[in-house]
């Protein structure tokens, strides 16, 4: 049985690595790995092939940034001669990126069975790009594996048949149960000259939140108050770093003391940072699950989340990109009045057997 499994963005990484080590240690499937190339960068993409053990991709199709529209088409165009080429059995997709729907689609179109895991997650906000990326690979897919009851139930009142839908865990979870060990080793705590609980971690992404440059100077105010409290660690996303410079606030977030901006970390250095951390704020989805497990309070800079046993769990709350709104939350924390987290049903490490347990049986 032959899967064609698609990578593309940073969050792919961590979510793919568990699952080409399950499909290694059973005879059954023979997986073909294409990464689009949506993300690029050393510390984007190579690093977390290094660090988590990725088998080099079978083939890369270099696509690169663009505008929605180019990128996404560029993946169908690149896409899908491989799929026509390697005749595969399957094409599995990971989360809600460009390269997810691109490829799905690509897939669908040609009579391919579509594997999606992390299914069913839903924001209810349609001006959110992954929302539209979920709605629709969920739409095409012919098996899902959700996370979180909530995708079950959200596929279910979408129509989505019974048998199609798997509830299996989380493989981003899978990544961090496995590499807790060794991110404790790492020394990027001393590099950084940080205690553990005496400081806090920030990163957005979210076009929502960075490319409009009022919404982005309104967490620069939150930002700057928690600074002069807590250092306030930031490995700034390259979208993020451009839509800072463009809008002339480096100088301004430069003169703050204890705010640091580095370049984005590896993995095993940012999920030390995470696990140490007093607080995180955050607007990355993947960010919300781990801190979720790793039990430390997370503020997410968003006015909804598609994650929501992270909030049930007690550890994540919902705080949008208002100041005063964040600040009243970062206060709570720090004055001991929230919960941290705990363990979601099926987090536990072996998400990835379960899946391919049943693509055994399924396909
Ligand atoms: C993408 C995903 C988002 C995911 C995020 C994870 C979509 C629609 N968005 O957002 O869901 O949460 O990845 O990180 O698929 N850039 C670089 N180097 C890189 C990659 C990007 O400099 O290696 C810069 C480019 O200027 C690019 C911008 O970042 O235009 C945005 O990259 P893109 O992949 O389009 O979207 P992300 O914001 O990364
Ligand atoms: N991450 C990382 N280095 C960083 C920032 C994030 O390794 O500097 C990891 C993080 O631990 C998580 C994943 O990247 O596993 C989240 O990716 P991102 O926030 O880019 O995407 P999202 O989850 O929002 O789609």
């Amino acid at each position: 049985m032959r899967i064609i499994n698609v990578v593309g963005a940073r969050p792919n990484l961590i979510k793919i690595a568990p699952l080409m080590r399950a499909y290694a240690e059973r005879d059954g499937i023979e997986p073909l790995l294409v990464h689009t190339g949506q993300h690029y960068d050393d510390n984007m993409s190579d690093l977390f092939f290094r660090q988590l053990g990725i088998p080099e991709p079978d083939l890369n199709l270099g696509v690169g940034s663009g505008s929605h529209a180019v990128q996404t088409a560029e993946i169908i165009r690149t896409f899908e001669p491989v799929a026509l080429e390697f005749e595969p059995d399957a094409v599995l997709v990971v989360g809600d990126v460009n390269s997810t729907i691109a490829c799905g689609l690509v897939a669908a179109k040609l009579g391919v069975s579509l594997v999606h895991v992390e299914a069913g997650l839903r924001s209810f906000d349609r001006t959110m790009p992954e929302e539209i990326n979920r709605v629709l690979t969920d739409a095409i897919s012919d098996l899902l594996f959700c996370t979180e009851q909530s995708g079950v139930d959200n596929l279910r009142r979408e129509g989505v048949a019974e048998e199609k839908i798997h509830l299996v865990g989380n493989l981003m979870i899978d990544t961090l149960l496995r590499n807790k060990a060794r991110a404790d080793a790492s020394t990027v705590l001393t590099e950084l000259g940080l205690s553990p609980s005496e400081y806090a971690v920030l990163t957005l992404h979210r076009p929502s939140n960075v490319d409009d440059p009022e919404t982005l100077r309104r967490i620069l105010e939150a930002v700057e108050v928690i600074q002069q409290d807590l250092p306030l660690i930031f490995p700034a996303h390259p979208r993020t770093r451009a839509r800072l410079a463009e809008f002339g606030l480096m100088d301004r977030v430069g003169a703050l003391e204890n705010f640091r901006v580095l370049e984005p970390l590896g993995y095993l250095d940012f999920l030390k940072l995470l696990a140490s951390a007093r607080l995180v704020l955050t607007d990355s989805g993947g960010i919300q699950e781990e801190t979720t497990i790793l039990s430390v309070p997370c503020l997410t800079l968003r006015e909804n989340t598609e994650r929501p046993i992270t909030v049930e769990m007690g550890g994540n709350q919902i705080v949008g990109n208002d100041p005063g709104r964040i600040l009243a939350a970062y206060r709570g924390i720090v004055s001991g009045e929230a919960g941290s987290g705990g363990t979601p049903p099926l987090w536990d490490g072996h998400a990835a057997r379960r899946i391919v347990e049943v693509l055994e049986r399924a396909l």
